[in-house]
């Protein structure tokens, strides 16, 4: 997964644009002797309000690397949890570099957007064959290593070793649009070389009297807790305070960022499969993706574009006449809908008939929360257990039109395995078909 947004260091060519597409000229970047009491405000603000989080409390460089990819779109209460957790189970680049690629995405597994543990584990193996297992300090070298972008590698190397190197992500961004008035598309290419220029400038701004992180830190726990996005609170801003938020000073607070509106979910390019359910007593058939590509190492139901093929992968014999469930999801630039389709499958499984598969296997529903599931697997399978659908088929009832873009929260809750449960018998249903809750995830 790429680095966060926006992630592109200077290389200004094309001026910033604004909501509309047009040409916006943009306040040129102000000098140091400006930008000082600025950069003094976010830093003092940081050692008088700065939260008290578990990797704040080390100077490892891996456990902040750690913990700087786990909050990529995903909040500090939920992460605390994963973190703890991950640094026990590998707590060097080593452990990690050294575990299964099954047993890295199921740590993961609840957090969502698996890519990034996928690059976690190749960063951390690149770095035991190319740097002698230890993570390179300077801001330029961390570059090299597979899936540290620009934000990781400003975070790693101003926290952990004091680099005077600057970051931006889409915290930053928006502190920056506000702070300077900046009225941009900020998710626009040329706005983020903009926004970087910035970063370098108020960085270099710094007194040596203060750490590069705590200016950093500084800048994401204001855009964090402070100025949020539907309601910045400048009265508790140390910035503002200080006189240095622009927009605060022009009551333009609620109107910046500028940033042009995603792609309607309904013009999204729909990516639909067809899925089998084959059970098994309390066993279902469940397939792994090769690492590689979309999904890659997650276990999900056997599914393809066709049915046949579908059920070709385990070599399953499809039964009825219509799906038993459905499921709709939101991905980066797709909408993923999923038909699951009720099916028997061998007692014995041999090797997946599909190359998209690298594994196939009967799954007890007890055992899922000790393996990495796709989201939408996941999401089918808790709604398994909430009500079992049977194979008395009836038409399906849902659409993807009621389909929504969710929030951050449910998107990770979605991917979150479901907790085991006790073998129950199934019972008929009055409801044969189920259309699982929407998740945006990548
Ligand atoms: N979000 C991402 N990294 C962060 C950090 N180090 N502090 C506060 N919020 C963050």
């Amino acid at each position: 997964m790429p680095d966060r947004a926006p992630a592109r260091p200077p290389a200004a060519k094309r001026p910033a644009r604004g909501r509309t597409g047009q040409a916006l000229p943009q306040p040129p970047v102000p000098s140091q002797d400006e930008l000082r009491p600025l950069a003094v405000a976010v830093a003092e603000g940081y050692r008088r309000g700065r939260r008290d989080l578990p990797w704040r409390k080390v100077r490892d460089p891996y456990a902040i690397w750690v913990s700087e990819i786990m909050l990529q779109q995903t909040r500090v209460a939920t992460v605390i949890p994963y973190w703890q957790r991950w640094m026990q189970r590998f707590p060097s680049v080593a452990a990690l570099a050294a575990a299964p690629l099954d047993d890295v995405l199921a740590a993961w597994s609840g957090l969502g957007f698996y890519g990034r543990a996928r690059n976690l584990h190749r960063g951390a193996r690149e770095v035991m064959a190319s740097w002698a297992g230890e993570l390179p300090s300077s801001a330029a070298e961390l570059r090299q290593v597979p899936g540290i972008g620009p934000y990781t590698a400003g975070a790693i190397s101003s926290i952990a070793h004091g680099e005077r190197a600057a970051l931006v992500d889409g915290n930053v961004a928006r502190v920056f649009a506000r702070v300077f008035a900046l009225d941009a598309d900020i998710k626009a290419s040329a706005t983020g070389r903009v926004l970087w220029e910035h970063a370098h400038a108020l960085m270099q701004a710094l007194p040596a009297s203060y750490a590069a992180g705590e200016l950093n830190e500084g800048l994401m726990e204001l855009g964090a807790t402070v100025c949020s996005v539907s309601d910045p609170r400048c009265l508790s801003c140390p910035v503002a305070a200080a006189a240095q938020c622009r927009a605060a000073a022009q009551g333009l607070q609620s109107t910046l960022p500028v940033s042009r509106a995603g792609k309607p979910v309904a013009e999204l390019p729909v990516l639909h499969l067809q899925a089998v359910w084959a059970m098994r007593g309390q066993q279902v058939v469940l397939a792994r993706r090769r690492p590689e590509g979309l999904f890659g190492g997650l276990w999900e139901l056997p599914s393809a574009a066709s049915l046949p093929a579908a059920a070709a992968v385990v070599g399953a014999r499809v039964e009825g006449t219509a799906a038993v469930a459905h499921h709709d999801q939101i991905l980066s630039h797709r909408r993923l809908r999923i038909d699951v389709w009720s099916a028997s499958a061998p007692a014995t499984l041999g090797k997946p008939q599909d190359p998209s598969y690298d594994a196939v296997r009967y799954v007890s529903l007890e055992e899922l929360s000790d393996l990495a599931i796709s989201a939408a697997t996941a999401a089918l399978l808790a709604k398994y257990k909430d009500a079992p659908w049977t194979s008395i088929q009836k038409p399906s009832r849902s659409s993807p039109k009621g389909t929504q873009r969710s929030s951050k929260g449910s998107a990770s809750s979605a991917t979150t395995s479901p907790t085991p449960t006790s073998p129950r018998p199934r019972r008929a249903r009055p409801r044969a078909s189920t259309s699982s809750s929407t998740t945006r995830t990548r």
